[in-house]
C-alpha cells in the first residue's frame, strides 16, 4: 500500500509546528551505539516518534524512537535516534518514510551509519567503512506503487547514490583524523536471522565487502528525492562462516559501543567541514506551488 504524499506533508506540518522555522540540512540516521550523538546537538528540540502522524515505533535494542532537531558544528541537524527495520515487520516504504519527511522539512543532505558483518577478508571488526555503492537482490523497493512524483521520477537512476564528493570529504576527514577507514559494497540482507556461510560467499562472489541489515531502503528514498548521501559502516564482526565461531547481537553491540567515540569523531568533521562542499548545503529545498520539490 502507497502511503500518500498528504500523509508525508501531514507528519512535515506536525513537526514545524514543533521547530517553528528550523530546517535541517543534513538528516542523520545513527546506528546501534552512535544515538549519543543528539545528546551534543545545541538547542535541541526532540520529538518522540509516537507525536508524529504515521511514524512507525523501533522494536530493536538500543533504538530509542525520536527526532531531535538541532545544531551540531555549525550546521542545522536531524538527527533520527532509533530507526526502524524491514524485519521489525514494517515494510520498505515505512522504513524510508521518515526520510522523505526530512526531506520535505528542507534536509539535503543525509548522513547515515550502522554495524555491518565483514566480507571482505582484508577488512576485520572494529574497522568503519565507507559505503562506495550496495547491493540489493531481496524483496522489493520503498519505491514500489504508485510514484510519488513530488519526491521524485518513476525510474530514479542509481549510479550516485553515494555521493562521491561526500566520500572524498570522508576520506580526507579520517586520513585528518589518523582512523583507517576502508571502502566498499554494502550488500542488503532482509535479516532477522543472520546471513548463512554460503550466503555470505555468494555475496563476496557478488562484489559485496560487507553485509547488513539496515540503510538500503533509506537510501534509495533519499536518491529518488535528490538527497546527497554519506554512507558509514562499523564492521562490527566477520561475517558467517568466516571465523569458526556463530554470530550474536550481543557481539555487535558490543562492538559498535567499542568503536563509538571513534565513529562519532568522523561524523562531526565531516559535519564540520562540508561548508568545503558548499554546494551540498545549497541544497534544501521548498515545495513549489506544483507541489514539486526543488
Ligand atoms: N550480518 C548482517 N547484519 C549485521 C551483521 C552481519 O554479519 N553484523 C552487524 N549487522
Amino acid at each position: 500500500m502507497s502511503l500518500s504524499f498528504a500523509q508525508y506533508r501531514e507528519s512535515a506540518d506536525a513537526i514545524t509546528v514543533r521547530i517553528g522555522a528550523f530546517r535541517p540540512q543534513v538528516a542523520m540516521i545513527l546506528g546501534s551505539g552512535l544515538g549519543y550523538l543528539a545528546d551534543l546537538l545545541e538547542d535541541a528540540v526532540s520529538i518522540p516518534y509516537s507525536d508524529i502522524p504515521h511514524f512507525r515505533a523501533p522494536t530493536a535494542p538500543g533504538h530509542r524512537g525520536r527526532l531531535v532537531f538541532g545544531s551540531l558544528e555549525g550546521r542545522k541537524v536531524a538527527v533520527m535516534q532509533g530507526r526502524i527495520h524491514h524485519y521489525e515487520g514494517y515494510s520498505y516504504e515505512e522504513v524510508a518514510y521518515p526520510v522523505r519527511v526530512l526531506r520535505l522539512l528542507g534536509a539535503g543532505t543525509m548522513f547515515v551509519t550502522n554495524a555491518a558483518g565483514a566480507v571482505n577478508q582484508a577488512f576485520f571488526p572494529g574497522v568503519l567503512m565507507l559505503i562506495a555503492d550496495h547491493i540489493k537482490l531481496f524483496g522489493d523497493s520503498p519505491l514500489r506503487g504508485e510514484n510519488q512524483i513530488e519526491f521524485g521520477p518513476r525510474f530514479p537512476d542509481a549510479s550516485y547514490l553515494y555521493t562521491p564528493s561526500l566520500q572524498k570529504l570522508a576520506k580526507d576527514m579520517a586520513a585528518d583524523l589518523n582512523i583507517p577507514l576502508r571502502k566498499g559494497v554494502y550488500m542488503y540482507f532482509p535479516g532477522p536471522q543472520y546471513e548463512t556461510p554460503a550466503e555470505i560467499r555468494a555475496a563476496r562472489i557478488l562484489g559485496a565487502d560487507a553485509v547488513g541489515m539496515s540503510t538500503v531502503p533509506e537510501v534509495i528514498a533519499a536518491g529518488h528525492a535528490g538527497m546527497r548521501v554519506l554512507g558509514l559502516s562499523l564492521l562490527s564482526n566477520m561475517a558467517a562462516g568466516i571465523l569458526d565461531q556463530p554470530l550474536t547481537e550481543q557481539e555487535v553491540l558490543d562492538a559498535a559501543r567499542a568503536a563509538s567515540d571513534r565513529f562519532i569523531k568522523l561524523i562531526l568533521k565531516c559535519l564540520q567541514n562540508l561548508n568545503c562542499c558548499a554546494a551540498l548545503l545549497d541544497r534544501n529545498c521548498e515545495t513549489g506551488t506544483d507541489g514539486m520539490l526543488r
